[in-house]
Order: structure tokens, then C-alpha cells, then sequence
């Protein structure tokens, strides 16, 4: 059975101080979550998030990871660096990312593969633009992303992924995908390009989130969606009662 994975990214919001507040507000709203909940920190704040979420069952997140073990690469974290603090997921590929820092569909392949080969688990993000939407491209920009992005892997790494959808235009603008939208185009994926590289099983099992202005309002909805099997929070996730609501989606 798979279960539901409901993760909340902070983006670069949140010094460590506030880290501590946010926290201790979300953990007693959160502790009979049916889901898995991850919180996905800014770097400098994940060991102060690790003492924050201890005796919980939350899990740690961080929001990239370097594809090389170590070296000559100012201003990245190795995923064993990430180990180190106890981080159990990584964010990887994020439209904010593809967007402003040049990430491609080879450099999530690779930041998964070192993500996994250390021990993490990825949640890596494909998503198209409104451009790419409009122009009817939706299908094979996603199955482009993922068939580059996850080029190489294996069935067995597939169990330490989760697919983000997040499309481009509905990050941060309080345009959601429809329920019904969205769950069409996971279908799709799933169905598609994710079960032609790893067979029907490993596809059925893969948990594949939605995000984007996924909210208190909202969660509800696109959670009951059969293909949804979670949700990357962004601005929702940084207010504890409504990222309480959106995890507490079933009760
Ligand atoms: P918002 O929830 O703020 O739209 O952000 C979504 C997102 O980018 C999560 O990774």
C-alpha cells in the first residue's frame, strides 16, 4: 500500500529562530496525520528543524543536493553532507530552480542519482509553463522531463522517488490546476512514459504529488483524486493551521 506524502517547502523563508516557532506550532496539529509529512527547510536550518521534529514523525527535507561526492563546487551541499543531518528527503529539479539557476533535465538526473546512491529519497519536480500549456505541450514536455531526469534508474530506485507536479503557472499565483486537470495529467504520466521505463508495478506504485497554490481551501479536493498521492506545499506550508488542514485532508 502506498501512502500518501504531503511535504511542505519553505523555499528561502524562515531563519532559525523562526524555524523553532514554526515548528512547535505544527508538530501537536500534525501528530495524528494518517500521511507522511515532510518538511523541506533551507539549508541552514535543517539541524535546528532535526531537534524541532524529534520524537515526531516527521520527516526531514532539504530542497537540492550536489551531484558530486565532494570538491571544488562553492555554494553546494553532497548529499552526504545531507546524511549527515539526518535529512531523509531532498527536493530536486524545482521549477524555482530550472527557472533561475540553470537546472536541466541532465542535472536533476544526476543530483537523483547521487541523492539516492547516498541513501535519500528524491522528490523530483517536473512541471510545464503556461506557454508550453497553451501550445497543447503539457504531455510530452512531462514525459521529456521525466524520461531525462530519471534516464538510467531502475525499478528498485523508483521505491526511494516521489514525483512532484508542479506546473510552472500555478507555483506561488493562487492558480491551482482543477482536481480533475490534474489528476488527468498524472494519469497520464503514470500511465505513459513512467510505465514504459519501469514496467506497470513500480508505476502503480509510485506516489506523484501535486503543488501549486495547493492550500487549506483546496487539499481536500485534489487529495481525493485516485492518481494524487500527495501534495508539495509551498506558501501554505509556512502558516502551521493551514498546512495542518491540508495534511489532516482525510479527517
Ligand atoms: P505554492 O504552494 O506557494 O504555490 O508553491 C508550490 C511549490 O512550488 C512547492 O514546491
Amino acid at each position: 500500500m502506498k501512502r500518501d506524502i504531503i511535504a511542505g517547502n519553505w523555499k528561502m523563508n524562515k531563519t532559525q529562530e523562526e524555524t523553532k516557532a514554526l515548528i512547535k506550532e505544527i508538530v501537536p496539529l500534525v501528530k495524528d496525520a494518517n500521511c507522511e509529512v515532510v518538511l523541506c527547510v533551507p539549508y541552514t536550518n535543517l539541524e535546528v528543524a532535526r531537534k524541532a521534529m524529534r520524537g515526531t514523525k516527521m520527516q526531514l527535507g532539504a530542497q537540492n543536493v550536489h551531484w558530486a561526492p565532494k570538491g571544488a563546487f562553492t555554494g553546494e551541499v553532497s548529499a552526504e553532507m545531507l546524511k549527515e543531518l539526518k535529512v531523509k528527503y531532498v527536493i530536486i529539479g524545482h521549477s524555482e530552480r530550472r527557472q533561475y539557476f540553470g537546472e536541466t533535465d541532465m542535472s536533476v538526473n544526476a543530483r537523483t542519482k547521487a541523492a539516492l546512491e547516498a541513501g535519500l529519497k528524491a522528490i523530483v519536480c517536473v512541471g510545464e509553463t503556461l506557454e508550453q500549456r497553451e501550445a497543447g505541450e503539457t504531455n510530452r514536455v512531462l514525459a521529456e522531463q521525466i524520461e531525462k531526469g530519471l534516464a538510467g534508474l531502475t525499478k528498485k530506485d523508483l521505491k526511494n522517488i516521489v514525483i512532484a507536479y508542479e506546473p510552472v503557472w500555478a507555483i506561488g499565483t493562487g492558480k491551482t490546476a482543477t482536481a480533475e486537470d490534474a489528476n488527468e495529467t498524472i494519469g497520464v504520466m503514470r500511465k505513459g512514459i513512467i510505465r514504459q521505463m519501469f514496467g506497470k508495478y513500480a508505476a502503480n506504485s509510485l506516489r506523484i504529488q501535486y503543488g501549486g497554490s495547493m492550500n487549506a481551501k483546496n487539499a481536500k479536493e485534489l487529495m481525493a483524486m485516485p492518481e494524487i498521492d500527495g501534495g508539495l506545499i509551498g506558501g501554505a506550508s509556512l502558516k502551521a493551521e493551514d498546512f495542518a488542514v491540508i495534511v489532516n485532508y482525510d479527517k
